[in-house]
């Protein structure tokens, strides 16, 4: 389906220069948060693009995958997963290991989280080389979850993260090169 276009809320984003390291240039969604015309768009976007689709759950990654993840959840009558860093859910858990440029980090979910067969869509604010979503799709297989999207509120497009999943459908709102 058709992505809408969202273009114009890349004014109502703000683009931090060496945050949180130098060299990096951070996109910075808390001034379209607090913007009601602006999040509403954002939000609205995502369920048009997902209304109808079937969608069982919504899985939000850890943190600001929890922003959005659940506002939509709320638009498409789905259920609302936490995907979260080690240690932070209180019971039986699955974990997923994964590489980053230096060292491993790993995210865990709850291990009654997605039943067999459930329709998941994963969502989490930004997409730049694609690893915390490649784990977290990872950890939906082995559940024998049916990853049915990937929404995502910005794709650093120059990272070329979405070529690690072309089987997915990758949802993304606004592209930086
Ligand atoms: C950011 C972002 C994504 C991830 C994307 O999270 O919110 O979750 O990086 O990067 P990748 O595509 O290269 O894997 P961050 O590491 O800042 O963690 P935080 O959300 O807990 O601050």
């Amino acid at each position: 389906s058709k992505v809408i276009n969202c273009e114009p809320l890349k004014s109502l984003i703000r683009s931090v220069p060496d945050f949180p390291k130098s060299g990096i240039l951070f996109y910075d969604i808390t001034t379209l948060l607090k913007d009601k015309a602006g999040f509403a768009e954002l939000i609205d976007a995502f369920a048009q693009y997902y209304i109808g689709k079937q969608i069982d759950l919504v899985l939000g990654i850890e943190a600001r995958g929890f922003i959005f993840g659940p506002a939509l959840a709320y638009r498409l009558n789905a259920g609302f997963v936490p995907v979260r860093k080690p240690g932070k859910l209180p019971a039986e858990t699955i974990t997923v290991k994964y590489d980053l440029e230096y060292g491993s980090d790993s995210l865990q979910i709850h291990k009654d989280a997605i039943a067999p067969g459930q329709r998941v869509i994963i969502v989490d604010d930004l997409l730049a080389t694609g690893g915390t979503m490649q784990a977290t799709i990872d950890l939906v297989k082995q559940m024998g979850g049916e990853v049915a999207g990937i929404a995502v509120a910005i794709e650093l497009d120059f990272l070329k993260g979405r070529n690690r999943f072309p089987e997915y459908d990758v949802c993304s709102l606004l592209h930086y090169d």
